[in-house]
């Protein structure tokens, strides 16, 4: 599959000296630097995001919310409702996990609504994608068991006209997608702050099973921004673009 029937994917994430996403134990140590965040996400420009399902829970409904009863058959093909506008967000969710008031999602930084876009798999309960159609919620599959990021992608270019998505973690969701060496610019806000736990997530986490593949970046842009932090841009030597 040729780069170019990708989407761009840029990761932006802002992560503490320690390369921590979180801090592990619950307390949220990010709240002081989001506003900054934001600022520089407008920077980049983008009308899409994808999202993990736990980082995705923020915007969701009360999760214990029972799926109802399947009404009519539903099939293997992507499910796609009618978009008003060019903003998306996707999320992963292939175990059905999340509920959700409405097939949008708002987001402070951004004035139109985004439309939501489930990935969910082939194992995916049936009920949870009849829930999904109900909601007129737009889903694709992804993958049989696990997802296979590089069809999700080449779906959110062909089917949606997406072609610079921003990738904003949490850290799984992110070294699923470094694994197979989709991304193609990191922006990385980096705090001045250090959590030092085992148990924070990292930026990136990679599974171990999988072979140590280093992955190379290029330094583009470093920025000094207030309250000591700085904004460091990287290329993927790679994907060159
Ligand atoms: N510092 C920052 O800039 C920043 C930004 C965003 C989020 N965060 C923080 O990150 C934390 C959450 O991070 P997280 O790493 O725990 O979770 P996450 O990345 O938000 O969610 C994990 C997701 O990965 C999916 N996934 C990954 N690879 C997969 C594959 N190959 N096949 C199927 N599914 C795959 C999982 O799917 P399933 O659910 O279907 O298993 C799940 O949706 C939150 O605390 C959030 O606040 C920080």
């Amino acid at each position: 599959m040729s780069k170019t029937e990708l989407p761009q994917i840029i990761c932006h994430m802002m992560t503490t000296l320690d390369g921590k996403i979180t801090s592990g134990t619950g307390e949220n140590i990010l709240d002081d630097y989001f506003s900054l965040y934001t600022k520089i996400e407008d920077k980049l420009n983008a009308k899409s995001w994808i999202i993990g399902r736990v980082t995705m829970q923020a915007f969701a409904d009360n999760l214990t919310i029972e799926l109802p009863k399947i009404r009519s058959r539903i099939d293997d093909k992507d499910y796609i409702v009618s978009i008003p506008n060019d903003y998306n967000v996707f999320t992963t969710d292939t175990k059905g996990v999340l509920r959700w008031k409405d097939n949008t999602i708002r987001f402070s930084n951004i004035k139109e609504n985004l439309n939501l876009v489930v990935i969910v798999t082939i194992n995916t309960p049936k009920e949870y994608l009849s829930y999904l159609q109900d909601k007129n919620i737009s889903y694709i599959f992804g993958g049989e068991e696990d997802i296979d990021f590089r069809i999700v992608f080449k779906k959110i270019k062909s089917k949606f006209g997406i072609d610079r998505i921003l990738l904003e973690g949490g850290g799984i969701l992110n070294g699923s997608i470094m694994n197979e060496n989709l991304i193609d610019q990191i922006s990385l806000l980096l705090l001045p702050l250090v959590v030092n736990r085992t148990d924070a997530p990292s930026l990136f986490e990679g599974d171990i099973q999988k072979d140590l593949i280093i992955k190379k970046f290029t330094l583009t842009n470093i920025e000094k921004l207030e309250n000591d932090v700085v904004w460091l841009k990287y290329l993927n030597k790679l994907n060159k673009i």
